[in-house]
């Protein structure tokens, strides 16, 4: 059976990308950027997943005010890198894994959410970002991606709880596929960043360092907290945390701590990232 082995969060800021394409990552200011990632590229080159679902959130590329899904699933056997305004960014395309998504969005939707089934879908630098923070600039993505896209641009996003609900169900449809892969689950986005009005460039690191702590140790106190609190605490933008929840809840109650980062600023943003891996013998917890 496929099996979840570790989640990943990160965020995805674009100007991250762009160090990256330009050659610019050793410079002084993105040096330490990059340096927090040292670990997990190392990580991931070892543990060499063959999946990952990709929860990211999608920043008006491949849909617009015409059409908002809460949660997107991407069945299609490949992705093209969108063009944000300044073409495309030069990394390969993303590979999909239809039959687990056709399969995850089955079980998702039996189990009562309701997930939109995408077929074609260009993935923009939420999604591609990360991707090159864990695996630098190869010729093709050594891994299978199965985007899932939140939308947290648009009010109303959906809520902490909800996205940790979907998690647990993700587990349980992962837990159901009946193909022996490695799956990891990533959360993309965050950490507190503004990009606009009198606010922008808010970034609050003791509320960032507070829900690291408590996303790996104390999710379940994450699931009531309101839209408005994170919309005060960590800025507009850093809504998109809620898609955290979604990678914990998929790992179970217990997980193990492997790696952890913090920087600011980054652009506009703190920078946060954890990988984690589900503590033994967890069966998934309350569900
Ligand atoms: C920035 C961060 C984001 O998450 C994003 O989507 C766009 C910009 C920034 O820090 O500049
Ligand atoms: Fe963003």
């Amino acid at each position: 059976m496929a099996r979840i082995s570790a989640g990943v969060t990160t965020s995805h800021v674009p100007a991250i990308g762009v160090a990256l394409d330009l050659g610019k990552s050793d410079s002084d200011y993105w040096r330490p950027v990059f340096a927090g990632y040292e670990w997990s590229k190392k990580w991931i080159a070892e543990t060499k997943p063959d999946v990952i679902v990709l929860v990211y959130n999608d920043h008006a590329s491949a849909f617009s005010l015409e059409l908002i899904p809460t949660f997107a699933i991407g069945c299609a056997e490949r992705f093209a890198i969108a063009d944000e305004g300044f073409g495309p960014r030069p990394v390969p395309e993303v590979v999909g894994c239809p039959d687990l998504a056709w399969h995850i969005a089955q079980s998702t939707i039996l189990d009562e959410f309701d997930m939109t089934i995408v077929n074609k879908m260009d993935v923009d630098h939420g999604l591609t970002v990360p991707l090159s923070l864990l695996f630098g600039r190869p010729e093709a993505w050594p891994v299978k991606v199965i985007p899932i896209a939140v939308n947290v641009v648009q009010y109303p996003p959906p809520t902490g709880n909800r996205c940790y609900l979907l998690g647990q169900a993700i587990r349980r449809a992962v837990e159901s596929f009946d193909e022996d892969l490695d799956v990891q689950v990533w959360g993309t986005g965050g950490m507190s960043h503004q990009l606009q009005g009198p606010r922008a460039g808010l970034i609050n690191p003791e509320f960032d360092h507070e829900f690291l702590d408590r996303l790996v140790n104390d999710p379940e106190s994450l699931r009531s907290l309101a839209h408005i609190e994170y919309l005060r605490e960590s800025g507009s933008e850093g809504i998109e945390m809620v898609m955290w929840l979604i990678m914990r809840g998929a790992l179970g109650a217990d997980v193990n701590e492997l790696h952890r980062f913090y920087h600011v600023p980054a652009s506009n943003c703190a920078v946060g990232h954890l990988v984690l891996e589900p503590a033994a013998n967890d069966s998934g917890g309350p569900s």
